[in-house]
């Protein structure tokens, strides 16, 4: 009954949707367990290079049955143009792709919402989040409120009308009165959600059903974390954060599962950092160093084409993150974007007024007074991206991957080297 997570250490884009699709291979299910549209996870098969928002990243693996669970916050006219999208390059996604019909609505005025909550922030002390635009933030509030739609609804007018007409009652007047914007027709939107209810009708089922049942009978499945542990709700960098728990914990929440029926948690990482949005980001380059990461790696958002913000790994955070999680192996990406660079950095503590500081503060006042301590590695100039095994490896990038683990006391499960699929190098069996 193997059920594995995994989860984003830092602050999202650290290459999940890769770690995802090379694991999938040997899954039964791939689930998504929160978030929505704001990810933005890659996987590469054969030079082809496939984005995904909401559809779990298991998807281009034949006959792997991906799910959606009541944790996230689905923009159901996203979901089949991700959908139709696959089916039209030839992948069966229609038939395997299954949503809880608990799972909230992300409906237009949320994104209307985000928007000019966000443009309201520009001038506060705090400024912008730099949310995704999505309508996150929004969804999730409604959630709270209990004034949500949530999938089951749009596969009935009656229902779906009802509450529609209770939320936009209260969403009007929000956005009327206070926000001096347009009203919201109900018309115009049940009939386009009705529609779109319509389509996904076959593909809306009790999820957590569904995934305990498996479980029941021996199938493996993956749970797929989107965003990353410090823009978790709960314990990232409020409130420069995303607005659900992105640790390991809420895939419980999330898919419905009891946590007894976990057994491994692996944790993301790229070899560097990267940060996109506000908020405070320790190791950050903001000079040629950042720039050179920038270009090396590609580092543009795939959801809002914002170019990241990078830097140096940064350990002092990664350990919070193996710690919140109760990550048993991470998975390492991106070390073929450190060569060419000499030396090649790790912050080991933080320094806070003349103090050394091992923990992550929790305050932002502190985090945003702290200096990186850096221990410098050597770097490596010969490609990589054909290593298969640790021993194709230079050896000072094999120090650099033990310098990782000795730092966060946790063993190296999986190495990355380049974004195909094949470009992977595996440590650890993963499912036992
Ligand atoms: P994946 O799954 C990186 C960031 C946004 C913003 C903050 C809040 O691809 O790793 P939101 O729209 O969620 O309310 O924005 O969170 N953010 C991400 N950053 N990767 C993501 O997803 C992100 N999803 C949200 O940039 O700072
Ligand atoms: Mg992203």
């Amino acid at each position: 009954m193997p059920a594995c997570i995994i989860v984003g250490t830092l602050w999202g884009d650290e290459g999940k949707g890769k770690m995802v699709d090379f694991l999938a291979g040997d899954a039964d299910i791939i689930a998504r367990f929160q978030g929505g549209s704001n990810a933005g996870h890659e996987v590469m098969v054969e030079g082809k290079l496939f984005t995904f928002h909401l559809v779990p990243s298991g998807v281009m693996c034949e006959g792997k049955i991906c799910l959606i669970g009541n944790g996230v916050v689905v923009d159901p006219r996203t979901l089949i143009g991700e959908i139709e999208a696959l089916e039209e390059k030839g992948f069966d996604a229609s038939a395997r792709v299954k949503i809880s019909e608990g799972a909230h609505v992300v409906m237009p005025y949320h994104i209307t919402l985000d928007l000019k909550l966000e443009e309201l922030r520009a001038d506060t002390a705090l400024g912008n989040l730099g949310v995704t635009g999505r309508g996150i933030g929004p969804t999730y509030v409604d959630k709270v409120d209990r004034s949500g739609i949530r999938m089951g609804d749009l596969l009935c007018r009656q229902s779906l009308e009802e509450k529609l007409q209770a939320a936009l009652k209260m969403k009007n007047f929000l956005l009327v009165n206070l926000l001096k914007d347009k009203p919201v027709d109900i018309d115009q939107i049940l009939d386009e959600y009705l529609k779109c209810g319509e389509k996904l009708r076959p593909n809306i089922i009790d999820t957590s059903l569904f995934v305990n049942e498996a479980l029941d009978h021996g199938q493996k499945v993956l749970m797929e974390g989107a965003q990353g542990t410090l823009l978790d709700l709960d314990y990232g960098t409020y409130p420069f954060v995303t607005s659900s728990n992105t640790i390991s914990g809420n895939a419980c929440v999330g898919l419905g599962v009891g946590p007894k029926r976990i057994d491994q948690v692996y944790g993301v990482v790229k070899a560097y950092a990267t940060r996109v949005g506000g908020g405070p980001f320790p190791t950050e380059e903001t000079g040629d160093l950042g720039d050179r990461l920038r270009e090396q790696g590609d580092e543009y958002g795939r959801t809002t084409g914002r170019p990241r913000r990078c830097g140096w790994l940064d350990a002092v955070a990664l350990r919070r993150s193996v710690r919140l999680n109760g990550i048993s192996g991470l998975m390492i990406t991106n070390l073929d974007v450190l060569t060419g660079f000499d030396p090649v950095r790790i912050c080991t503590v933080y320094d806070l007024d003349g103090d050394r500081v091992n923990e992550f503060p929790n305050n932002l006042t502190d985090l945003s007074k702290c200096k990186p301590v850096y221990e410098s590695h050597p770097g490596w100039d010969q490609p990589i991206t054909d290593a298969r095994r640790m021993e194709d490896l230079p050896s000072q990038a094999r120090d650099y991957l033990g310098r990782i683990s000795e730092l966060t006391g946790c063993p190296i499960a999986i190495v990355s080297v380049g974004q195909d699929r094949s470009q992977t190098i595996q440590l650890q069996s993963l499912w036992d």
